[in-house]
């Protein structure tokens, strides 16, 4: 018998064997309860989909176009730190993957290898992801050096005021694993006074500005010519806002339910700010997706790409840059079987009308 992963579960379960307690606990983990990490997942499989049949799939094409830039299926890479946790070669094999599956990726301003390293590393379509400091020169000084370095948007990641409540990682006393971009421009004084925190936790409460607010885009829109994604919409209302403070694309997102539990589920969440946003800019969607099917559903509800974070370090973790590239690879095969299987031999043929929602298998 074959010990190769078939699905994304599996090489969970392969890094979880590979990475040391504190590691897998703060990849896998989410906040308090961990409801919404669980809905994450769960709000997937309460949505049908409703197959066509008799229709010509002889040949499937699930190409797409985000931002303007090609990629080889509507599945990109999202921004998760600190890459070196499950693999030496950290973003550099992420990011070569990435390349190798012709997609986005988005790389994490937290990330182990520097945005310089990585660009240099390959020839990715690569975004860079930002979080805003107290130190806002810092803040501009990063995302100036991503246009010079050939990062195509900012995705500001717009949901961490502060860090949500992690208790593994309290309990772990997870680290504050080192922040490459950060060399030389930031240094913040970490300590755990009690319990109740990690060093994480700490570094991200004094350094992240939890000031920033709706006028800030314009501040960030002055500062660089590059496209400005927000990450971290979850309702119609801040949907509304993103398209009048004149974002380029929205990722519905709640931070892979790492931030404020019994925030909704993101497929959850999904339609309203499609119907909100009335095609004006993209919608993307990351949280819980770990089937081509899940990305099937995604589409269908108005999404025009998912990311996806967890799997991505999991196929790192258990096989480094293979374990990526066969990650990307297993959920672009899913995704195919699930455009035929349904009669949609192209993106723009999946609509509202393939999937029905709420419904339960007993
Ligand atoms: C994240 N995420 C994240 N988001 C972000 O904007 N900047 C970051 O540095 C990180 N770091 C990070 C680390 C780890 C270990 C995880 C699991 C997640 C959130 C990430 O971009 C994405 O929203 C979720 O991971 C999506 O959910 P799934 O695919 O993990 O279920």
């Amino acid at each position: 018998m074959s010990t190769e992963p078939v699905n994304v579960d599996e090489f969970e379960e392969l890094a979880r064997q590979a990475l040391p307690r504190m590691y897998y606990d703060y990849i896998a983990g989410g906040a308090e309860d961990q409801h919404t990490l669980r809905q994450n997942i769960q709000a997937f499989c309460r949505i049908t989909i409703q197959p066509r049949i008799l229709v010509d799939v002889s040949k499937i094409d699930m190409s797409t176009t985000i931002l303007g830039y090609r990629i080889s299926a509507p599945i990109m890479v999202a921004p998760t730190g600190s890459h070196k946790l499950a693999y030496h070669e950290g973003e550099l094999a992420t990011a070569r993957a990435a390349a190798a599956a012709k997609t986005i990726m988005v790389l994490s301003l937290a990330s182990s290898y520097s945005m310089e390293e990585v660009a240099s590393s390959c020839n990715a379509i690569r975004f860079f992801q930002l979080y805003v400091f107290k130190r806002r020169d810092v803040s501009t000084l990063l995302v100036q050096r991503a246009e010079r370095f050939g990062y195509k948007a900012i995705v500001l990641t717009a949901d961490t005021p502060r860090l949500g409540r992690r208790e593994a990682d309290i309990k772990n006393k997870m680290i504050a694993p080192p922040q490459k971009n950060l060399e030389g421009l930031l240094s913040v004084k970490v300590e755990v006074e009690s319990d109740q925190g990690s060093l994480l936790e700490s570094f991200v409460n004094e350094a992240f500005d939890p000031s920033l607010c709706w006028k800030d885009v314009a501040w960030l829109k002055s500062i660089t010519s590059l496209p400005i994604l927000i990450k971290g919409i979850l309702t119609h209302e801040d949907a509304i806002k993103a398209v009048e403070v004149g974002v380029d694309g929205i990722i519905v997102s709640n931070h892979g339910a790492r931030q404020l539990d019994f925030s909704p589920a993101t497929v959850s969440a999904l339609e309203e700010i499609v119907h909100a946003v009335k095609g004006k800019v993209p919608v993307l969607l990351d949280g819980g997706v770990r089937r081509g099917t899940d990305i099937f559903k995604a589409l269908a509800l108005g999404a025009q790409a998912v990311l996806v974070g967890r799997p991505i370090i999991y196929g790192l973790a258990a096989k480094g840059e293979r374990g990526v590239r066969t990650v990307l690879e297993m959920l672009k095969n899913e995704l195919e079987i699930s455009m035929t299987l349904s009669g949609c031999p192209c993106i723009k043929d999946i609509t509202r009308s393939h999937v029905r929602t709420n419904t339960h298998y007993d």
